[in-house]
């Protein structure tokens, strides 16, 4: 083990592939950042950029100086701001160029440091995953310290999923790979499992006997301006629900762990994911919703997006929206339905969890609605619960829901880390918990692409919304035809 002077934090080389890109620039150096200056990184630790820029040491901490200081407090401690920039190194890699020279430059710049926990972070497309493992394997810079990050897409089916894990796997165990996805990193997803796991009063109404529904809502006013390379080939059923949205139903369906450990919590994930009611072929038509958004006011439309290759065929029938009814079937939760809801250019930002329950049984008040749990993940995190109370008056009693609201914002000193800040500590722990084991992303895939497949088989294009709206009509049916509403149109 490394020496250093920080308490239970090893020295680390942290690679990052597609060092200077967006990912790496807007999120993932601030989030290191902030990890140096809460003491989070030894001393030692370096942050080695890889990319095919032909950058210097000097020029990539220029371009950090100059790029990354939006994104961070800089100005109130610009001693630390030097420190974190002495840290950063780039080597120019030209991927499957001839010479290999890039890779060398690697070797060279890591050796004599074998000691040290390895962190190679893929933040490139997946396609460089198996070719990059190989690379490095071939080059002799995978020691049993190493750790390998990978972003996402991972893959964009189950077969494609299933071959970089194969590849990735032929390199590096199980135990080494963390498969990330953001939300995981989220601090009301983590509160998701204190709230349900550290509280006693959750437990005895967390199941069908209670709750009338679920809806988990990731809702983007942003477009898709630049992104029609990426975008065209995935939409948001690959973007969202694969990964951040079906890591929020595990969290909030999944059995109560016997610990909180690594491989107990992900396998009760696992097992909500396995029992995921499958919809294919004609199933798909009346279970899931596809949308596009059209221009509206200043806003323009998908396959109009300014800065990116132009729309083809198949840019029409890419989904930015989609709404899908999801089943689970086991003891807990059968009847309850898991609306699942994503959608760029919507009239709002917001990430949220609404746990609906039944109304009461039999009510000696007019009128009245049930109760709800609210776990906001974004704009402001926080978590609600919605109960009927009487408005204050001494005539007829009036009822009336009001929220029991706890900010974290407000009740916490404590700054609220970015996603990755949590992430990156913990892969630099060496803990996996919060990763996506290899089972758990193919059973979401296995789910997925019976999906993907019908949609494809149909012929109708995504139904229109205007940007700027809450999604197509058919969104509102899926929930409308059981008497249902999403969230927002009851406020
Ligand atoms: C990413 C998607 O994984 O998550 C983006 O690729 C999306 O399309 C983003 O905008 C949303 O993340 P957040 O943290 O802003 O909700």
């Amino acid at each position: 083990m490394s020496t250093h002077s920080v308490p239970g934090v090893h020295t680390a080389d942290l690679v990052v592939f597609g060092g200077t890109g967006d990912l790496s620039m807007r999120k993932l150096l601030p989030a290191l950042y902030h990890c140096d200056r809460d003491g989070r990184l030894s001393p030692a630790t370096r942050v080695i950029a890889m990319s095919r820029g032909g950058l210097t040491d000097a020029d990539f901490r220029g371009k950090v100086d100059a790029e990354v200081r939006a994104f961070v407090p800089v100005d109130d401690d610009p001693s630390g701001w030097e420190r974190f920039l002495g840290r950063l190194h780039h080597v120019s890699v030209d991927v499957g160029g001839a010479d290999g020279s890039g890779w060398h430059d690697l070797a060279a710049l890591l050796a004599g440091h074998e000691d040290r926990d390895r962190v190679f972070y893929l933040a490139s497309p997946p396609r460089t995953f198996g070719p990059f493992c190989r690379e490095l394997a071939a080059a002799g810079l995978v020691t049993p310290r190493s750790r390998v990050v990978l972003e996402k897409p991972l893959g964009h089916d189950l077969p494609s999923a299933q071959r970089i894990n194969d590849e990735v796997g032929a390199i590096f165990d199980e135990r080494q790979i963390f498969r990330i996805d953001h939300y995981l990193g989220k601090e009301t997803v983590q509160n998701l499992l204190v709230l349900r796991f550290a509280n006693a009063f959750l437990e005895p109404i967390w199941n069908s006997l209670w709750i009338d529904h679920v809806q988990i809502t990731a809702a983007e006013t942003v477009g898709t301006p630049g992104r029609r390379g990426y975008y065209d080939h995935a939409g948001a059923l690959r973007d969202m629900v694969q990964n951040h949205l079906l890591q929020l139903l595990t969290l909030t369906a999944m059995e109560p762990p016997a610990r909180n450990d690594r491989e107990a919590i992900r396998d009760e994930k696992v097992k909500v994911l396995q029992a995921l009611r499958p919809i294919a072929g004609t199933e798909a038509g009346r279970f899931t919703v596809r949308g596009q958004y059209t221009g509206a006011g200043d806003l323009p439309g998908y396959l109009d997006e300014p800065g990116s290759t132009p729309p083809t065929e198949g840019s029409r029938r890419v989904e930015t929206f989609t709404a899908i009814r999801a089943e689970i079937r086991n003891w807990r939760w059968a009847g309850v339905p898991f609306y699942l809801r994503t959608g760029k250019r919507m009239p709002y930002r917001r990430s949220e969890i609404v746990v609906q329950f039944k109304d009461v049984p039999h009510s000696i008040f007019p009128g009245g609605s049930p109760n709800r749990l609210v776990l906001r993940l974004q704009p402001e995190e926080g978590i609600e619960l919605h109960i009927m109370a009487k408005e204050p008056g001494a005539g007829e009693v009036t009822l009336k829901p009001v929220p029991l609201a706890l900010s974290f914002g407000k009740t916490f000193s404590n700054r609220v880390p970015e996603a990755y800040e949590r992430l990156l500590t913990d892969v630099l722990a060496g803990n996996p918990t919060l990763f996506m084991r290899r089972d758990e992303v193919e059973a979401a895939w296995r789910w997925i692409d019976p999906i993907l497949d019908a949609w494809r088989a149909d012929p109708a294009l995504p139904e229109p919304y205007p940007a700027g709206t809450t999604g197509p009509a058919g969104a509102h049916e899926l929930l409308g035809r059981s008497g249902r509403a999403w969230h927002e149109e009851e406020l």
